[in-house]
């Protein structure tokens, strides 16, 4: 992606200082980035800051640089337009058609994507008015990010935190690598994602895992989540990935613990990605004392292994039993290798035959593909025998194109 000039406009919350994050990881991707804090964000955070960190100059009114005309000039010019916070204040304002100051004005005159991230006290985040004001800005086509849970200022806890600046520039650039790629096109939908690599214990301090970092799958359930999905992300274990904002995140370790938390949420989802990197074996017991090396003479330890149930062969199955009554579309990835009996799409295809699900990711692996990158690329494989390609691009940029396969599949098949 080549350089392009994003908008950060700041509004006055008391997560405003996470903003200087933001405009960091921006400018650090490349982008040239121009803040627009609101007066009350100058509170928080002094406009010597931004001014610093983005290497531009920082005004609050549409009356500072009249000759620059930059009421109408910043959001015409812009690609990307990002209000991080937005206060409850700001969305009222970016609702009305406010152009009070320099950050509305720009917001009216942008004719590019635009990305609010709304931080505020649980009740602000839940008042009618802001719930409101959130819907008409979605309505009109902003993508309006779902605040994460926890610590709020002082003592309070509940949504409305601020997501991690990581987040934030995460879902920006999906905006720059595609215009559309996060209509609220999911709202009533519950989607279950699996992610990671399971763990099967060989000892209390060893165990049998596999290369998967996760950034797939957690990528899938923060679009879906940003998409408007209910979505419970079922996480075994990760590269140290952020739990993305809105999701409601399970942890495990093992494939039974992962098996058993499916067979906990699947029954109430209408959704199943499986994109954890599940063991097809385990130990057939795991020593309860630490395996000692002892001395040569004691010769080399064998681990019997034992075969783990396939845990999306088994949604497939119960599906058609009739125990996942919502169950509306099922999603396996494979990992493929080429070999002598055939190249990645054979396998991927005879895989997709096999476990009965509707849609299959492939990736090749192997040469440093697939596994814990940020990019991917590959195939979506659909049940009734539709192919296409899945460009190269983020893993980010991934899920929105699974994700809306997903939609176009839930489309095509009403309840
Ligand atoms: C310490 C402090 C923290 C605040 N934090 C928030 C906040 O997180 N979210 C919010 O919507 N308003 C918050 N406010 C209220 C806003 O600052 C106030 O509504 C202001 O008018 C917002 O102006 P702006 O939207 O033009 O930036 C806070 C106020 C104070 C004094």
């Amino acid at each position: 992606m080549g350089q392009k000039r994003v908008v950060v406009g700041v509004s006055g919350g008391i997560a405003a200082y996470k903003a200087c994050t933001v405009v960091r990881q921006l400018t650090e991707a490349g982008h040239s980035v121009r803040v627009v804090p609101t007066q009350s964000a100058l509170r928080f955070v002094g406009a010597a800051t931004f001014e610093a960190l983005s290497g531009q100059p920082v005004h609050t009114g549409v009356f500072d640089d009249v000759p620059g005309v930059p009421h109408v000039a910043i959001g015409q010019q812009a690609d990307l337009v990002v209000v991080a916070p937005a206060t409850a204040d700001l969305l009222a304002r970016a609702v009305a058609g406010r152009a009070d100051d320099l950050l509305t004005a720009t917001l009216l005159t942008a004719r590019c994507p635009v990305l609010f991230a709304p931080a505020m006290h649980t009740e602000m985040w839940q008042h009618p008015a802001t719930a409101s004001n959130v819907s008409t800005l979605r309505q009109r086509g902003a993508v309006v990010l779902e605040p994460a849970s926890g610590r709020l200022t002082g003592a309070d806890t509940g949504p409305g935190r601020l997501p991690e600046a990581e987040e934030i520039t995460t879902l920006a650039s999906l905006l720059l690598e595609r215009a559309d790629a996060l209509p609220y096109d999911l709202a009533g939908q519950r989607v279950l994602v699996t992610a990671g690599g399971t763990r099967e214990p060989i000892d209390p301090v060893r165990f049998i895992g596999n290369r998967s970092s996760g950034k797939q799958g957690y990528a899938v359930a923060r679009v879906a989540a940003q998409r408007g999905a209910e979505v419970t992300l079922i996480a075994a274990h990760t590269a140290g990935l952020i739990d993305p904002a809105g999701v409601h995140v399970v942890h495990v370790s093992s494939a039974q613990q992962l098996q058993d938390a499916v067979a906990k949420h699947a029954p109430e989802a209408h959704v199943l990605v499986m994109a954890a990197a599940v063991a097809d074996f385990r130990p057939a017991r795991m020593a309860q004392a630490k395996i000692k090396k002892g001395p040569d003479s004691a010769g080399e330890p064998t681990i019997e292994l034992v075969r783990n149930d396939d845990v999306l062969a088994g949604a497939v199955r119960a599906r058609a039993e009739g125990q996942l009554p919502h169950m509306r579309a099922i999603v396996g990835f494979a990992a493929e290798t080429g070999d002598e009996n055939g190249d990645v799409l054979f396998h991927a295809r005879a895989k997709l035959h096999r476990k009965g699900c509707d849609l299959l990711v492939v990736n090749a692996v192997g040469d440093g593909r697939a596994f814990e990158v940020d990019h991917n690329d590959g195939w979506l494989l659909a049940a009734d025998g539709a192919e296409s390609a899945l460009e190269p691009g983020s893993k980010t940029l991934m899920a929105s194109r699974i994700v809306d396969a997903v939609v176009a599949f839930l489309g095509g098949h009403r309840e």
